[in-house]
């Protein structure tokens, strides 16, 4: 099976940003050329490209884009520019930590290297960055699906919400990561794949990622977990994340908190795979986490038909907060973090 390309940097310097536009799935697999920042910042703002390690990849080449308008200029207006472009693309999703990680990583490149080197070597070096950040992702993925593979049991069910999978990465996932390492290791699954209204990433994107790797997967509405858990077909939830508080609380895709609420009602294990770089320690708990609030007609005119009365009032966070206590484990590149506590996020992330 081809892996995958979920995002691509075609040429050097001067080149551009390509990447699949995940809206169109699965019905169409189209890829799309952002050649400036406005069109990165358009990519992530309207889910072409998401999930949070994507988003963070995302930016990163954005701002190389965002560079490439000052060549040869001086390093007043280069820095300038820097702060321009790392605003702006701070401002497309306010979620996922990994997109104001990448930037700042970015930032703090650019800097260290002001004093010695000129504009132009600096924009090398960042696009450098950039890639090493995308390659680091590609390692990291690898390493969470071995990690969370040995979680996971031969004939065992479960459920995954939104789309932590390829599309999501440079790789193969986070969460979905665990179920192909699982597969690879010649363990067989049964995946519950929810469907995540309003915007559908689980039937439109788990479940085609699933399908054509030739995974088990069967796809259920959001409402349909607890029944499903019921009958006794899960036996465990892995989920992504989109940032994770010092405390261990986690944000996650809108429905994640109450399928964490339904796994602890019926005793099953709730695992987030999820980077180092999802972490935000800054963050003393969930509390602090923004979540996203997006488009109303993304729920009364969701995929091109109204679906709801005329100026009804909606409210349409984009994330939740599942509470630490809710959480059994933690996988991460270093390995799984369990219990889920400050002490031992600190131990392994700090
Ligand atoms: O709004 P989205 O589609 O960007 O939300 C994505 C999620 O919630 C994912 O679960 C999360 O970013 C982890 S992706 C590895």
């Amino acid at each position: 099976m081809k892996d995958l390309e979920t995002l691509r940097w075609i040429g050097d310097v001067d080149g551009r940003l390509r990447l699949i536009d995940q809206t169109l799935l699965p019905v169409e697999f189209t890829e799309i050329e952002c050649p400036d920042v406005e069109t990165v910042w358009e990519a992530i703002r309207s889910l072409r490209v998401r999930g949070a390690p994507a988003i963070g990849i995302a930016a990163a080449y954005g701002v190389c884009l965002g560079l490439q308008t000052v060549a040869g200029a001086d390093a007043a207006a280069f820095f300038r520019r820097l702060d321009e472009v790392t605003d702006r693309l701070a401002q497309s999703r306010p979620t996922a930590v990994n997109l104001f990680w990448a930037l700042k990583r970015l930032g703090d490149k650019a800097r260290a290297l002001g004093g010695s080197k000129s504009p132009d070597e600096i924009a090398a070096a960042l696009l450098a960055e950039a890639r090493a950040i995308h390659d680091e992702d590609r390692r990291m993925c690898r390493e969470i699906g071995r990690h969370g593979a040995a979680l996971l049991e031969d004939g065992q069910g479960v459920l995954t919400h939104c789309n932590a999978g390829g599309l999501a990465t440079a790789d193969y996932g986070t969460a979905l990561a665990v179920f192909f390492a699982a597969t690879e290791a010649g363990k067989t699954l049964h995946i519950y794949a929810d469907e995540t209204r309003p915007l559908l990433q689980g039937a439109r994107l788990t479940a085609w990622e699933l399908q054509r790797r030739g995974l088990d997967v069967t796809l259920i509405c959001d409402s349909m977990a607890a029944q499903v858990m019921r009958e006794g077909r899960i036996q465990a939830v892995v989920t992504g994340a989109d940032r994770i508080a010092a405390n261990g609380d986690t944000a996650n895709k809108i429905g994640t908190y109450g399928v964490a609420l339904l796994a602890a009602a019926h005793g099953i294990p709730v695992y987030i795979a999820a980077p180092t770089s999802t972490f935000d320690l800054s963050i003393p708990n969930g509390d602090a986490i923004p979540i996203e609030q997006r488009d109303p007609r993304e729920i009364t005119h969701g995929f091109g038909r109204q679906t709801a009365p005329e100026g009804v009032k909606v409210y349409n966070p984009a994330f939740d907060v599942t509470p630490a206590r809710l959480i059994a484990a933690i996988i991460c590149e270093r390995g799984v973090i369990r219990p889920v506590t400050r002490e031992r996020i600190a131990e392994v992330v700090g």
